[in-house]
């Protein structure tokens, strides 16, 4: 594989490509235009299914309207936050965010350190033990970076005994690149 024609989003697309298996239950747990839904959606199947949430009533309504395009059965929509994920959904194979504000949306609606951490915690308990959690983190713009900095304060402090965590940076790239990150249990 190749980095220099790749950003944070193809490197979490080609993880789901390469993880997610027909008949999976995943999460998306930041619904925005439906994009990862419509993937996630794809790749489980008829026979599995997706649990996409997202706070504003926009993104679960482009949602809808992208899944229908498709033709996509498979999928619940959540008009709620991530961190209530525990309400809906006792096991999931995949667990996906990808942070910030709805594209094209109100920028000034965008995720926070304090539910993005929670969320993250209930995604682990949730997670199969063969299963991952990936995060697409934003920073720098209209969103600054506190929300970075404390979820990858978390990430650091996660025990190393139960969990691997693997972080990807475009390190040289200039305008704050988004970061990649995967979270699986230790077997
Ligand atoms: C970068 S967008 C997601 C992009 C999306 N995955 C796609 O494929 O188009 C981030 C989304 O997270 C949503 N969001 C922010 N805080 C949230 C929360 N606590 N729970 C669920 N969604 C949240 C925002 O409303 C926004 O639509």
């Amino acid at each position: 594989m190749t980095y220099y024609d790749k950003n944070a989003l193809k490197l979490s697309h080609a993880h789901m490509k390469a993880h997610i298996k027909p008949g999976n239950t995943v999460i998306d747990a930041t619904a925005g235009k439906g994009r990862d839904t419509l993937l996630l959606s794809e790749l489980v199947g008829e026979n599995g299914h997706v649990y996409a949430f997202d706070i504003q009533k926009d993104a679960i309504d482009a949602t809808t309207q992208l899944l229908d395009t498709h033709n996509r059965k498979n999928v619940t929509l959540l008009l709620g936050s991530h961190e209530k994920m525990k309400n809906h959904v006792q096991k999931a194979n995949a667990i996906v965010f990808n942070f910030g504000f709805l594209p094209g949306g109100d920028h000034s609606i965008f995720s926070h350190s304090e539910t993005s951490i929670r969320a993250i915690d209930a995604a682990l308990d949730i997670l199969t033990e063969d299963g991952f959690v990936s995060l697409c983190i934003y920073y720098g713009g209209d969103t600054g970076f506190a929300e970075r900095d404390a979820i990858l304060t978390h990430l650091e402090a996660l025990d190393q005994k139960k969990y691997t965590v693997m972080l990807q940076s475009f390190y040289n790239r200039k305008n704050c690149p988004p970061l990649f990150a995967i979270i699986e249990k230790n077997r």
